[in-house]
C-alpha cells in the first residue's frame, strides 16, 4: 500500500492503555460512545482492549468492533498463541482488524522479565507475528521497553518481524526513560539501518513518567516515524501516555515539519471532557489544549498585550480546539485593561478618571476574593454609583 510520505497516523489507545488506570475502568456502553466520538475525530486506529484479560475486555472489542466502521479496530496481544487467538475471535466483526503483538526487547526486559535470552525472544517475536498473519493481514508489532534497548538488537528484531510480516512496527519508550534526542536518534538509526523498513511504518508510544512523552513523539516523527499512538487527556500507566490533542495541535501549528493528520481537532474539547467524566479523572486546569485555563489570561501585562491583539499571547485560536472561548479573568493581578474590558462586557462605559477610581475599589475586593464575576462586578458598580 502506497502511503502519502507526510502523513501521520493516529493510534488511539485511551480505551487500553487509558483505561488500565486504576479507577478508569468503564463499561462496554461507555468504551462505544467513546469509540463513537473518536471515529469523529478521525482517528485512523482505535485499540479497543486487550481481549485475553478479562471476559469484559473480550467483549468490549466484540462491541467496538460492531460499533465503529471508519477507524482500524486494533485488539493487544503478548506474543503467544492463547493471546492471539482470543484476539482474533475478538476482532471477527471488524470491518478492519489489526492484531498488536510484541515482546520486551530491552535486556532489562529480556532477563528479569522473561529469563531468557536475546534468540529466544527473538524467536518468540517471530513466530507471534506469523501466527497472527495467517488469521488477520494487519500486523502491528511492539518491542517493549524499546527506549531503553539496545539499538542493534532492536534493529535484529525489527527487521526480523517484519519479514514475518507485521506491516506496523511500534517502537515503545515503555518507562518514559528517553531523551527526545536519544529517541529520535534510535528511530533514525532504524529507518537507516533496517533493510526491510519501507515495507512497515514506524509507530512511536511514548510514556510521561519524565513528561518528555510528547516531545519524544514529535522527535520520533521528525526522524521517520509515520504513526502516534497516545490518549485523549494523556491518560495512561503511571504519569500516562502523549496526549493526541497536543501532538496533532503541535503539527498544526508548526506547519514547518510538513506532516499533518486526519484530525478534526474542533471535537478535542468536548471529548476532553467525555473522556474526564466517564473515567473520573480531572483534567488539570493547566493542561495544554485543553485544561481549563489552557486560555484564560490572568496578569494584567497578559491581559493587557492580549487585548491589544489576541496574537501577543494566544498561538492556538481557541475555537480550533472546540474551546468556548479565551477568557480574561479578573483577580488582584489584573490591570485596568481587564477591568475596562469586563466594565463594558457588562454596559458600564466609563471615563479614565472614573475607571482610576473603580480600579481601587476593585483591587481592595480582589484582594479579599480569589476570582471576580460578573455578579461581583455589578454589585461593586452598584456601591459606586450609591457612593
Ligand atoms: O508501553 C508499552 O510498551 C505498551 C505496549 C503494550 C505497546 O503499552
Ligand atoms: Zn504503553
Amino acid at each position: 500500500m502506497l502511503h502519502d510520505p507526510n502523513r501521520v497516523y493516529v493510534f488511539d489507545t485511551t480505551l487500553r492503555d487509558g483505561e488500565q488506570v486504576p479507577g478508569c475502568q468503564l463499561s462496554t456502553p461507555e468504551k462505544v460512545e467513546i469509540a463513537k466520538e473518536l471515529e469523529a475525530l478521525g482517528v485512523d486506529v482505535i485499540e479497543a482492549g486487550f481481549p485475553i484479560s478479562s471476559p469484559g475486555d473480550f467483549q468490549s472489542v466484540v462491541a467496538l468492533s460492531k460499533a465503529v466502521s471508519e477507524p482500524i479496530i486494533c485488539a493487544l496481544t503478548r506474543a503467544n498463541k492463547g493471546d492471539i487467538d482470543s484476539a482474533i475471535a475478538a476482532l471477527q466483526y471488524a470491518k478492519r482488524p489489526r492484531i498488536h503483538t510484541g515482546i520486551g526487547s530491552s535486556d532489562m526486559h529480556i532477563k528479569h522479565k522473561f529469563n531468557s535470552t536475546r534468540e529466544e525472544i527473538l524467536e518468540r517475536a517471530v513466530e507471534a507475528v506469523k501466527y497472527a498473519k495467517k488469521s488477520v493481514e494487519d500486523i502491528e508489532f511492539y518491542a517493549e521497553d524499546a527506549g531503553r534497548a539496545d539499538v542493534h538488537y532492536l534493529a535484529q528484531m525489527i527487521e526480523a518481524v517484519i519479514a514475518a510480516g507485521a506491516t506496523v512496527v511500534n517502537i515503545p519508550d515503555t518507562n518514559g526513560y528517553c531523551l527526545p534526542d536519544q529517541y529520535g536518534s534510535k528511530i533514525k538509526f532504524l529507518k537507516e539501518n533496517v533493510k526491510n523498513i519501507d515495507q512497515a511504518i514506524i509507530s512511536v508510544h511514548c510514556h510521561n513518567d519524565l513528561g518528555l512523552a510528547t516531545a519524544n513523539s514529535i522527535a520520533g516523527l521528525q526522524n521517520g516515524a509515520r504513526q502516534i499512538e497516545g490518549t485523549i487527556n494523556g491518560i495512561g500507566e503511571r504519569a500516562g501516555n502523549t496526549s493526541i490533542e497536543e501532538v496533532v495541535m503541535i503539527l498544526k501549528t508548526h506547519q514547518v515539519l510538513g506532516l499533518y493528520t486526519n484530525i478534526n481537532s474542533k471535537n478535542f474539547y468536548e471529548l476532553s471532557r467525555m473522556v474526564s467524566s466517564q473515567m473520573r479523572m480531572p483534567v488539570q486546569p493547566n493542561k495544554a489544549i485543553v485544561g481549563s485555563n489552557a486560555f484564560a489570561h490572568s496578569s494584567g501585562i497578559h491581559q493587557d498585550g492580549f487585548l491589544k491583539n489576541r496574537e501577543n499571547y494566544e498561538i492556538i485560536r481557541p475555537e480550533d480546539v472546540g474551546f468556548p472561548d479565551a477568557s480574561i479573568v479578573l483577580t488582584a493581578r489584573s490591570g485596568r485593561h481587564a477591568l475596562k474590558f469586563h466594565l463594558e462586557r457588562l454596559g458600564f462605559n466609563l471615563s479614565k478618571e472614573e475607571l482610576s477610581l473603580v480600579y481601587h475599589s476593585f483591587l481592595t475586593l480582589a484582594d479579599k476574593k480569589i476570582d471576580i464575576n460578573d455578579n461581583d462586578l455589578l454589585a461593586m458598580m452598584g456601591k459606586q454609583q450609591l457612593a
